[in-house]
């Protein structure tokens, strides 16, 4: 589910036409669907209602306050990575019990700010930082809520840039060394181990991979609960990939069929994850043609989005598929969607079939709600694009679009 259908030739986010958002806020703009955010979450609560389970939203996927707001208000927790993000949750009202705080690089400044607010658990990621752990805990005087996360050393079968439960990523801890790590953490007063935690990539299609780290992950827990832990919770992280193609890929109760038998009788708050699968179906990015070229034999559209809006097909060679906000009839031919940012890299589409557009057109960027606008930039001196919430038949401006000013505020 997207939110986009057609109305006639038009092409509208739960019955707004997206021409009409272009032409009140500009061009490039991202849409979200409030509605495609709600169904997505509880698709998820729903698919796990059988077990004791927490939600935490990745917050990379897309930090915006509007749509933190809606994933706390309807009870999911949050996984933050950096002070940046801790900050943010807490400012959308997730009560930080729900957060969990995952990353490889944790500040003392940031594990300090975890432990004031009191947050549900870090996950450490080496046995160095549950030292640093327990020194902020020991100048605070408290107690830290501690997860370990380990690193099964299993092949997510995603792209090599989002894959991270191999044994040469930087992730996480070796899982043969956690139980040792483990006892000597326990040994300290400042420290309360509540569980472990693993997260073996992102986009993933394949259920095997997770449902064989969910197996080595429980496990594991089985092991420590014996050894006298006092464990609570078991992290599965997130990854279910999103269906760029229109393919049909496993959504969260195929998930569910997959890992909760691996979880059985396990006496564990299921925490996970996801990110992508709850927001990046949720978003269109909208952009304007500027021209329609050809060179060598090569056609290019010309748009007024790019690399600075969408990262994602120059680093990994994702794919979105493209289509035209008014509908188009006519032969499809070959092109490249491509950016203006003075860089070959910079491009939207390779090699697609289309229905050429004419310059002044606006064309439709699917799935653009994860790892989009959260992964922008402000290179070539281009501002950062504006964000736009479709809810209940209504467009609501969540973030303005930056402005020359913003671009130079902290230039001194
Ligand atoms: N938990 C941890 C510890 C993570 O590192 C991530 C993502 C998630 C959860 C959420 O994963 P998700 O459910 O969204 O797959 N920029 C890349 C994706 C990078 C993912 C990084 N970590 C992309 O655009 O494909």
């Amino acid at each position: 589910m997207s939110g986009l259908e057609r109305v006639g030739a038009e092409l509208c986010c739960d019955g707004v036409p997206l021409a009409e958002a272009a032409k009140r806020h500009g061009t490039p703009l991202f849409v979200y669907s409030r509605s495609v955010i709600e169904e997505a979450y509880l698709a998820y609560d729903r698919a796990f209602g059988a077990v004791p389970h927490r939600i935490c939203y990745a917050v990379k996927a897309n930090g915006n306050g509007a749509i933190l707001r809606i994933l706390a208000g309807l009870g999911a927790g949050a996984d933050v990575v950096s002070g940046g993000e801790l900050r943010a949750a807490l400012r959308a009202g997730f009560p930080p019990e729900r957060i969990v705080f995952a990353g490889v690089g944790k500040t003392e400044e940031e594990l300090e700010l975890a432990l004031v607010e009191g947050i549900g658990e870090v996950n450490a990621e080496s046995e160095e930082e549950i030292g640093r752990i327990a020194a902020a805990a020991s100048r605070h005087r408290r107690r830290a809520r501690v997860s370990l996360r380990v690193n099964p050393d299993i092949d997510a079968r995603s792209h090599p840039y989002i894959s991270t439960g191999l044994r040469e990523n930087k992730f996480g801890v070796d899982i043969a060394l956690a139980p040792e790590i483990l006892r000597r953490a326990r040994a300290r007063d400042e420290i309360e181990i509540v569980g472990l935690q693993c997260h073996i990539g992102s986009q993933i299609t394949d259920l095997q991979p997770l449902a064989l780290a969910a197996r080595e992950v429980a496990g594991l827990s089985r092991r420590l609960l014996a050894e006298g832990f006092a464990l609570a919770t078991i992290d599965l992280g997130g990854g279910l990939g999103v269906d760029y193609r229109g393919e049909g890929v496993p959504g969260p109760r195929a998930l569910a069929e997959r890992i909760l038998p691996e979880l059985r009788d396990l006496p564990l708050r299921l925490v996970l994850e996801p990110g992508r699968s709850l927001v990046a179906a949720a978003g269109t990015l909208l952009t304007r043609v500027l021209y329609v070229k050809e060179n060598q034999g090569r056609r290019f559209v010309v748009v007024d989005a790019g690399m600075n809006e969408l990262l994602r097909p120059s680093l990994y060679s994702a794919f979105h598929r493209i289509e035209p906000v008014c509908e188009r009839h006519g032969p499809a031919l070959r092109a490249d969607v491509v950016g203006p940012v003075c860089e070959t890299s910079d491009f939207l589409a390779r090699d697609r079939d289309l229905v050429l557009p004419a310059p002044g057109e606006l064309l439709a960027v699917r799935d653009a709600g994860a790892y989009a606008f959260a992964m922008s930039s402000t290179y070539n001196m281009r501002p950062r694009a504006a964000e736009v919430l479709v809810e209940e038949g209504a467009l609501r401006l969540i973030r303005r679009r930056e402005t020359f000013d913003d671009l130079v505020r902290t230039e001194v």
